[in-house]
C-alpha cells in the first residue's frame, strides 16, 4: 500500500498519534516483532494469544494493530463491534500464503477422521476450516489436552508442527508451510556465533527449522523467549527468532547482551520480517487519523472461525499460558 507521507512533514508523530488515540478511544497493540518506535508508544506488546486475549477483552472503541493482517482480522473476529484498523493492509505472513483455503478443505476432506489443529498464522477462511486454533505459547497446553488416539491434521507451519510431534511422540500430518523468516537461519554461522561465545545459551523460535531447534538450550514463544531473557544467569544470549524483539531484552536488562542468530550471509538483517516491517509511525497515524485501512469480514465466515479461536481461548486458559514450550 502507497502512503502519501509529504503532508506528514513536521509533524509531531508521536504527539499526534497520542492525541487520536485519546480522541478515537482506541488502544494500540504491538506485536514484538515490530519496529521498537512503534512498540514504546503501544498499549500493550505481546506474543500471539496476549494480542488476541487483549482484543478480546478491551473496552477501546478502536483498535490499532500493530502486526501482520492475520493479526488484525483475529482482532475483529473476537471484537466484530470495534473498528479494527492495519496501518498497513499488505502485512501478510508467509504461513497465510502457504495455505490457500480450497486446497486446505481438499487436504481436510482426503483425511475424515483427523481434526485440524491450526496455528494461528493462518487465513479466516483456514481458522472458519479448522477445530481448534493454537499459538506457539498455547499449543503443548491445548495438545495435551487432545486424547493420544485422536489423528490430528497439523497446519501451516510444519516446522511448529515437526517440534510437537517429536516432543509429544505423536504422529501428526503436517502441511508443508514455513515462516520466511525463521526459514532463513543458517545452522553453520550459528555454530560459529556459539564458538565465539562459548556457554552463551540460544533461545530459539519453534516456527526455526529443526537444524536450529537441535542447538537451543531454550525453545518458545516470543513471551517465553522473553521470559527465558530476563531469568537465564549468563551475560549473552543467542536469540533465533525475530531480532526486533531483542529491543524488549535491552530495555529489561541493559546490562546484558542479545544477539540476533545469523542468516546464511552471516548477518542477521534477512531475519527482519519484511510483512511486520511495512507498518510505520506515519502510516499508524494515517490510519488513526483516517480510521482506515479497516477490517472487514463477512458476518457467516467471522462466526464460523469464531468457533476454532474460541476453543483455543478457553483451553489455553486450562491450565498456564504463556511459556508452555520453555523446556525442551
Ligand atoms: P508468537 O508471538 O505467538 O510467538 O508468534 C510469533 C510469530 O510468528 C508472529 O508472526
Ligand atoms: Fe509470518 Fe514469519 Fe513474519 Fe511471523 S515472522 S508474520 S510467521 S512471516
Amino acid at each position: 500500500m502507497t502512503v502519501q507521507t509529504a503532508n506528514l512533514t513536521g509533524l509531531d508523530l508521536r504527539a499526534e498519534i497520542d492525541r487520536l488515540r485519546k480522541e478515537r478511544n482506541a488502544v494500540i497493540l504491538a506485536h514484538y516483532y515490530q519496529k521498537p518506535e512503534i512498540q514504546d508508544l503501544a498499549d500493550f506488546v505481546g506474543d500471539s494469544l496476549e494480542l488476541s486475549r487483549k482484543a478480546a477483552a478491551t473496552d477501546a472503541d478502536v483498535i490499532a494493530f500493530c502486526g501482520v493482517k492475520f493479526m488484525a482480522d483475529t482482532a475483529k473476529i473476537l471484537s466484530p463491534q470495534k473498528i479494527v484498523v492495519l496501518p498497513d493492509l499488505d502485512a501478510g505472513c508467509s504461513l497465510e500464503d502457504s495455505c490457500p483455503p480450497e486446497k486446505f478443505k481438499a487436504f481436510r476432506e482426503a483425511h475424515p477422521d483427523h481434526i485440524a489443529l491450526t496455528y494461528i498464522n493462518c487465513s479466516t477462511e483456514v481458522k472458519a476450516l479448522s477445530d481448534i486454533i493454537v499459538t506457539s505459547s498455547s499449543a503443548e497446553t491445548i495438545l495435551n489436552q487432545i486424547p493420544r488416539d485422536q489423528k490430528i491434521i497439523f497446519g501451516p507451519d510444519r516446522h511448529l508442527g515437526g517440534y510437537l510431534s517429536r516432543k509429544f511422540d505423536r504422529p501428526m500430518l503436517l502441511w508443508p508451510g514455513v515462516c520466511i523468516v525463521h526459514e532463513a537461519f543458517s545452522e553453520t554461522e550459528l555454530l560459529k556465533l556459539k564458538a565465539q561465545h562459548p556457554g552463551a545459551p540460544v533461545a530459539a523460535h519453534p516456527e526455526c527449522p529443526p537444524a536450529i531447534i537441535d542447538h537451543a538450550d531454550m525453545v518458545g514463544s516470543t513471551s517465553a523467549i522473553l521470559d527465558f531473557a530476563k531469568t537465564f544467569e549468563g551475560d549473552t544470549l543467542i536469540v533465533a527468532t525475530e531480532p526486533h524483539i531483542i529491543h524488549q531484552m535491552e530495555r529489561a536488562l541493559p546490562n546484558k547482551t542479545f544477539i540476533g542468530a545469523p542468516g546464511a550471509d552471516g548477518n542477521c538483517n534477512c531475519n527482519i520480517c519484511p510483512y511486520m516491517a511495512l507498518n510505520t509511525l506515519e502510516k499508524l497515524y494515517l490510519a488513526l487519523r483516517d480510521l482506515q485501512p479497516r477490517i472487514e469480514i463477512e458476518e457467516g465466515l467471522r462466526l464460523a472461525a469464531k468457533k476454532s479461536l474460541d476453543r483455543m481461548l478457553e483451553m489455553a486458559s486450562a491450565t498456564v499460558g504463556k511459556g508452555d514450550l520453555g523446556a525442551r
